[in-house]
């Protein structure tokens, strides 16, 4: 089965600008995501959005919450429809006169999935958190001390154990930091602290 969307322009540039307030997404994210570990993760790359967005691209709370809204919808319809993965959020949103900037970035975390390639730095970091912290996720699931003094050397010999987190391609997050001009290193140190803050938070 293939989830190749066959087309690469998503939105209407005449709705750049336009948003779901914070109570709309996450009233769709509720309605559409069940299962409470895709919510974990939808909430932990949408806290990494926001945070690169606020600290690397120095952007003002609206554009702060455009990366933080793609990352929260990112897979908003993986849960209930996968064979629609994301076809039928990128539907919805378009819908809804969403900024394409946000849709793109959607429909673009994926590439070898969705056959639309990563381009704008919003894209290029969905698809860059998406898997690698999916898979520090998981290493702070099998810690003691969950995310306490998890240090980059641990992740990344989690990363060579090919057995763990298997389902976490690791073609993928080499590909991904290739495209975003970013060292494996300095992701990885980027996301340890700020989704253990957020996870903490998801928790209580
Ligand atoms: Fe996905
Ligand atoms: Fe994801």
């Amino acid at each position: 089965m293939s989830l190749h969307l066959g087309r690469t322009q998503f939105g209407n540039p005449a709705n750049t600008g336009n948003v779901l307030t914070y109570d709309q997404a996450d009233e769709l994210f509720h309605a559409w995501v069940l299962n409470p570990k895709l919510k974990i993760h939808m909430q932990q790359v949408a806290c990494l959005m926001k945070c690169w967005a606020a600290e690397k691209e120095m952007l003002d709370e609206a554009g702060q919450w455009k990366w933080e809204m793609a990352g929260l919808l990112h897979d908003a319809d993986w849960d209930q429809w996968p064979d629609l993965h994301c076809k039928k959020i990128i539907e919805e949103l378009e819908q809804r006169n969403i900024d394409p900037e946000i849709i793109r970035a959607i429909a673009s975390h994926g590439h070898l999935h969705f056959g639309v390639e990563p381009e704008t730095n919003m894209d290029k970091m969905l698809y860059a958190f998406d898997e690698l912290s999916g898979l520090i996720h998981a290493y702070s699931l099998m810690r003691p001390g969950g995310y306490i003094d998890m240090d980059v050397k641990g992740v990344k010999k989690r990363l060579k154990e090919k057995s763990f987190a298997a389902n976490v391609s690791r073609d993928d997050i080499n590909d991904a930091c290739e495209r975003a001009g970013i060292q494996l290193e300095e992701l990885i140190a980027f996301i340890i602290p700020r989704q253990s803050a957020v996870t903490a938070t998801l928790q209580n």
